[in-house]
């Protein structure tokens, strides 16, 4: 079967990660979670205070800055390394969470994030989540998914996955936290996420994770 590149974009914590964890599985594609890159950034950035106002100690950090998937045998999940360093579980805090929209809003660390997924397409067969794959990565992407949920039931999901790791979270917390990385990502000059004009539209609200992978392994075989 010809191999195509597959784009997943949409607000968060509506299911995109776990769509395109199931359709790389499904098909035998790379998964490539861009969302992990930016809080690795932001993670870095954090641990040595780098002040992300200068652009110029931005450019001088992330010199010193290497990303790289490795595949976990164990859960048979693809997880991000900074420098060396499995940070897969880290980046997942609300700390990361909390200033990841600033960080992924200035111009150096967009163009150095996306040199690197666009290598990762280079030979496709790869699903790709974030904001702008669609729009900016991969504009010619043979299947584009925009993916959107009831605000609601977004914060509910992300808050189950967060609780489970920290029973002190609030539910408000979370909220919020949601509502301002979807205010800055969705209003920043430098590749906002917006919907691509050739995506198709997902609305998983009331969806289960089996009917929506099932949904889109269908539109995978009407464009392959
Ligand atoms: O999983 P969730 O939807 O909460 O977020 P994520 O995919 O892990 O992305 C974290 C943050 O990285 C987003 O809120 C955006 O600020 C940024 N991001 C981006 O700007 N562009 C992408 N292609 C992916 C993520
Ligand atoms: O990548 P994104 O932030 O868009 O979302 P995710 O990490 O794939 O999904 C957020 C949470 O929603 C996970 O805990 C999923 O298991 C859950 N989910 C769900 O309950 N129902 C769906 N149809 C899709 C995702």
């Amino acid at each position: 079967m010809t191999k195509i590149i597959i784009t997943i974009d949409g607000w968060s914590s509506c299911g995109k990660s776990t769509l395109a964890r199931g359709l790389a599985k499904e098909l035998k594609y790379v998964y490539i979670d861009s969302g992990a890159m930016y809080r690795a950034i932001t993670l870095y950035f954090l641990r040595h205070h780098v002040d992300w106002s200068d652009n110029a100690s931005v450019q001088q950090h992330l010199a010193d800055v290497s990303l790289e998937f490795h595949h976990n045998a164990h859960t048979d999940q693809s997880e991000m390394y900074l420098n060396g360093e499995n940070v897969e579980y880290v980046i997942r805090d609300l700390v990361v969470a909390e200033k990841v929209s600033e960080v992924a809003a200035l111009g150096p660390v967009r163009t150095f994030a996306v040199a690197q997924q666009r290598k990762m397409g280079a030979r496709k067969g790869i699903v790709m989540d974030g904001r702008d794959i669609g729009t900016v990565v991969f504009p010619h992407a043979e299947l584009k998914i925009f993916m959107t949920a009831d605000n609601a039931i977004r914060v509910e999901r992300r808050f189950k996955e967060l609780y489970a790791k920290n029973p002190n979270i609030t539910i408000e917390e979370v909220k919020s936290n949601l509502e301002m990385r979807d205010y800055i990502d969705s209003h920043r000059a430098i590749s906002p996420l917006r919907q691509a004009e050739d995506a198709v539209v997902l609305d998983n609200s009331y969806m289960t994770m089996e009917e929506q992978l099932a949904w889109a392994i269908k539109l995978v075989h009407e464009r392959v």
